[in-house]
Order: structure tokens, then C-alpha cells, then sequence
């Protein structure tokens, strides 16, 4: 199937979040539709991509772009996964040590996502998010293990933006880093993982902003929910109901959501397939891509 028509697919399934404000709308939502799929696939990543987009957003002001570029980094952000859409779930949710044969299987999304965006009106503005952030100065990055300046600015700042959110993030194998944590990380491999001087900048970005706003949120103002078990998985929108029954995708454990600030309490069910189809955030798909669209 051509990525055109993958993506003509998703538009249809998903609907467009209307109203339309120019021709290109249904089609940059249809995108970040899609590569919002990839993190409904796996239960560990909620909000992963809206974090990442945020952070490097504020990272691209940090370093001074202008408005059009800072948005498409942002949407970068927010894509630069979709190439996992083709990952198979024994890959993609695998939570032991992946063989070498299994970890060459996850190497090939930065080219798998390059091809989706192909023809995509919008693919050139993001390509180097999606194809190359996973490239490192040091050359031992994938999929070219291009050295320094080889690597633009924008896959540098998904590099780094990406890899701060892993660790910051919980996993079914191990707790979340803490954010001081995470930039020693940071600054210990600064010019080796890290392109030295947007990562100095990032370093600087924290020590200026408070990232606590964007770390173990999925949104805006909106904090992951704690499941007893699995810890800060479930993801909740800026509309949903308050007594709303919500579900822990890790472990499917049913939680009656009691406010943003409030402890979930269980509800002793367990979540159908359906509770648990993926359904893409509309509001927060429109709000990412508005951006790319009023500075295009
Ligand atoms: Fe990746």
C-alpha cells in the first residue's frame, strides 16, 4: 500500500478535527493521526510524543529560530516516530533485551518513515526528525552513522529531546530517571550522543524553565494518571469526564478518574479490546498542527 493511501486511509478512519482551515488541513492531520497511532501502540509511551514535541519546541526558541522553523521542528517532534507504525508488536512491545536480530528490526523506522513521508506536502519540512534522529556526532547512530555537522540541527534537537523523554519516562523494565538525573546524562555525553552545543543549550533551557510542566504529562496541564501497578501510564484528555472510567494500557486495570490532581480509584474491572482501541486526541492533533499551518 502507498503511504498516500495509508494516509488517506487514517484521514477517513479518524475524520478530519474540522473545521478546515486550508486545503492542506485534513492532510497534516491525517499525518500526525498517524504517527499519533504509533504511540497508541505501545502503553508505556503516553504522551511521548507531545513531550518530545514540546521540548524540542522550546529548545528550537532557546536557540533562537525563527517562528516557521521552531514549528517544524515541534511537528518533527510530534512525527518523528512514524516509522514504528511497521515495527511488529513482538518488536515494538518486547519488554526483555531485544536480540541482535530484533534491534535491527527497530533500526529500520527512521527509513520506513522516511519512505511513508515521501510524497507527503509536508515531508520535506520534517524528514531529517523522522529519518535521522537517531544519528549521533560520535558516527554511531543509525540508519547512516552520520558524524557532527553531518546531522542538522533539527534531527539534532529530536536526538536529544527524544532521548530525555525515554529517560524521564516510566517503563515496564525500569522507573522513570529523575530530571536532574537525566540532564547528567545529558552532559556526560555531550558531543558523543549529544551534539555538544544544542545540548549545552538544552542544559541551559533547564536550568531557566521549569520542565516539570512537560515531564509525566500527556498535555497541557495535564498530568499521566498513576496506575497501582504499572505507575504513570494512563493518559486522560482535556475532555475527559470526570467519574469517566478509565483504563491502565499496560495492565488494563479499570480507574474511576477523579480529576487531574486526584488519586484514581480502581474499579476492579479489566478494559475490553475496545476500551482499549486507539483514539486519537483531536483537539491536541489540532493544536499541533495549527502550528505548522499559521506560520506556513
Ligand atoms: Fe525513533
Amino acid at each position: 500500500m502507498t503511504p498516500k493511501k495509508i494516509l488517506s486511509l487514517v484521514s477517513r478512519f479518524f475524520g478530519q478535527s474540522e473545521p478546515a482551515h486550508s486545503a492542506d488541513q485534513p492532510l497534516l492531520d491525517s499525518l500526525l493521526a498517524l504517527a499519533w497511532v504509533v504511540e497508541a501502540r505501545d502503553p508505556y509511551t503516553g504522551g511521548h510524543l507531545w513531550r518530545v514535541s514540546r521540548y524540542a519546541s522550546l529548545l528550537a526558541r532557546q536557540m533562537g529560530l525563527s517562528d516557521r522553523d521552531a514549528a517544524n521542528v515541534s511537528v518533527g517532534g510530534f512525527v518523528h516516530d512514524l516509522g514504528k507504525i511497521a515495527i511488529p508488536d513482538s518488536v515494538l512491545l518486547k519488554t526483555e533485551r531485544l536480540t541482535d536480530a530484533e534491534y535491527a528490526v527497530i533500526k529500520t523506522h527512521p527509513e520506513i518513515g522516511k519512505r511513508l513521508l515521501a510524497k507527503h506536502p509536508f515531508g520535506e519540512r520534517i524528514a531529517d526528525a523522522v529519518y535521522a534522529h537517531h544519528e549521533r556526532p560520535d558516527g554511531k547512530g543509525y540508519p547512516l552513522g552520520l558524524t557532527g555537522n553531518e546531522i542538522t540541527p533539527m534531527a539534532a534537537i529530536i536526538g536529544i529531546c527524544d532521548a530525555f523523554d525515554a529517560m524521564t519516562s516510566t517503563r515496564s523494565y525500569r522507573k522513570a530517571m529523575s530530571i536532574d538525573d537525566a540532564f547528567a546524562v545529558v552532559r556526560d555525553n555531550l558531543g558523543t550522543q549529544f551534539n555538544r552545543e544544542y545540548g549545552e543549550m538544552f542544559l541551559k533551557l533547564g536550568g531557566s524553565v521549569n520542565l516539570y510542566h512537560i515531564a509525566g504529562h500527556s498535555d497541557e496541564g495535564i498530568p499521566l494518571q498513576h496506575c497501582h501497578t504499572c505507575g504513570p501510564t494512563i493518559v486522560v484528555r482535556s475532555d475527559t469526564p470526570l467519574d469517566a472510567e478509565v483504563f491502565c494500557p499496560a495492565c488494563t486495570t479499570g480507574y474511576r478518574f477523579k480529576g487531574l490532581f486526584s488519586t484514581p480509584r480502581p474499579t476492579g474491572n479489566k478494559a475490553n479490546a475496545a476500551d482499549l482501541a486507539p483514539s486519537p486526541d483531536l483537539a491536541l492533533i489540532e493544536r499541533v498542527a495549527g502550528q505548522l499551518r499559521t506560520l506556513s
